[in-house]
């Protein structure tokens, strides 16, 4: 905190700012905990599923075997886009970066929705289905529109993460990359206050919508110092190409004061769980798939920076070890993000539910250090 010349405090980057109550997810940064609803994320990765945890996340509670299945029903039978929204894809730029296209699309959807303006939280939580729904097939279609492929359809009969990698590749995932997405889906789903659900909060307390909501967050997360950062560790890795590159780039980078991507974290100042899941599914994919040489750097760069900066809370986070995931399911590197965003689809939905059962604009001050009563000067004396 900063003082102000007002008796208030400025709080740079709101770090010390609690801006209301949550009962979704719950992070302990100096232990390195994360749980939604109380159920450490460890156990979700490896007991749940995507969808599970997303009715975890929204109804504060697991769902029983008929409830996770009508859910689940409900999900498949909102997957189909409205004829336009092909079109739409159709129509983008085939050199448009991912991101800038999902912004696009997500923002269209309301336009499709005879519901986009209804504030109730059961009409919210419909339309965070449809979102949860839709998105994988507009990211898969994007790629596939910008590669000269036919569009593929999604498949009801399909789990999201499994219809999303058939819809992008052609053809079914293994079991292994259904699995490896399913589980960076459930890693990816909540995380408090981050940058990107505040800026949904913000939208939605002034009574926007859902959609405009969830299209602020999208434009939030692509930045690198939030969702983006997953994509700039696999352009590190792939730069770096060898193992004997690693120290003196890191070296160097710390040296120089900048930032080696996939490090630090906000709030965690101990190992941030979600990174210890995936590094050892990283670890096993790339051995998979080939990719060794991407987990062998990886670890080698979080030795360096272990001996150099852990002692000061820097540690690898959850973008770390998700870039050679991802990589090694055989995503191209500008979908990683979108990864993300499929996923935070469910963080951002359920707090923009949860805030507005007591809802408050969110409108802080800043405080003015500008001039006073300065004169007008006309144009022709400037
Ligand atoms: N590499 C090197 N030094 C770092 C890093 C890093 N990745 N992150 C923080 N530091 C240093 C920083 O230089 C500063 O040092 P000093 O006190 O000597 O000036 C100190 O740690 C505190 O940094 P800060 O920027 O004040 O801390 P913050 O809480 O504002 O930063 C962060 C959080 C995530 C923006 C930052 O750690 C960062 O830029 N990391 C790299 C980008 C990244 O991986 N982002 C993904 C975050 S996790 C997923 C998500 O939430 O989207």
């Amino acid at each position: 905190m900063t003082a102000a010349t007002s008796t208030n405090m400025i709080d740079q980057g709101l770090a010390n700012t609690i801006a209301a109550e949550s009962k979704m997810s719950f992070i302990d940064g100096q232990n390195g905990v994360l749980e939604y609803v109380g159920i450490d994320i460890d156990a979700l990765a490896r007991n749940s599923t995507f969808e599970e945890s997303v009715y975890l996340l929204w109804h504060f509670r697991l769902p029983s075997e008929s409830e996770l299945a009508a859910f689940t029903d409900q999900i498949r039978n909102e997957y189909a886009l409205p004829d336009q929204m092909w079109q739409l894809i159709k129509d983008l730029p085939k050199t448009a970066s991912p991101m800038h296209a999902i912004r696009t699309l997500v923002s269209a959807l309301a336009m499709h929705d005879p519901e986009a303006d209804e504030q109730s939280p059961e009409a919210n939580t419909r339309k965070g289905i449809r979102l949860l729904a839709k998105t994988p097939a507009l990211i898969a279609n994007f790629d596939r529109h910008r590669k000269d492929k036919d569009f593929i359809k999604p498949d009801p009969s399909l789990d999201i993460a499994t219809s999303f990698l058939t819809m992008l590749n052609g053809e079914k995932p293994t079991d292994t990359m259904a699995k490896a997405l399913d589980v960076c889906l459930i890693l990816h789903a909540d995380h408090g206050f981050n940058a990107s659900t505040f800026a949904a909060l913000v939208t939605i307390s002034t009574l926007s919508d859902v959609y405009s909501a969830v299209t602020t967050a999208v434009g939030t997360l692509k930045g690198p110092l939030h969702g983006g950062a997953n994509e700039a560790v696999m352009h590190t890795l792939n730069e770096l190409g060898d193992i004997s590159k690693v120290e003196d780039f890191v070296r160097g980078k710390l040296e120089r004061k900048e930032r080696v991507m996939g490090f630090g974290h906000r709030v965690y100042k101990a190992y941030d769980p979600r990174a210890t899941y995936l590094k050892t599914f990283a670890k096993q994919l790339a051995a998979d798939t080939g990719n060794q040489n991407l987990y062998e750097m990886s670890r080698r760069i979080e030795e360096i920076m272990a001996e150099a900066v852990a002692a000061k809370g820097i540690h690898p986070n959850v973008d770390f070890y998700s870039a050679t995931t991802y990589y090694s399911i055989g995503l191209d590197i500008d979908l990683f993000t979108p990864m993300f965003v499929m996923s935070r689809i469910a963080g951002w939905v359920g707090h923009c539910i949860e805030y507005l059962q007591d809802n408050k604009l969110i409108r802080p001050r800043c405080e003015y250090t500008g001039p006073h009563s300065s004169p007008y000067v006309p144009m022709n004396e400037r």
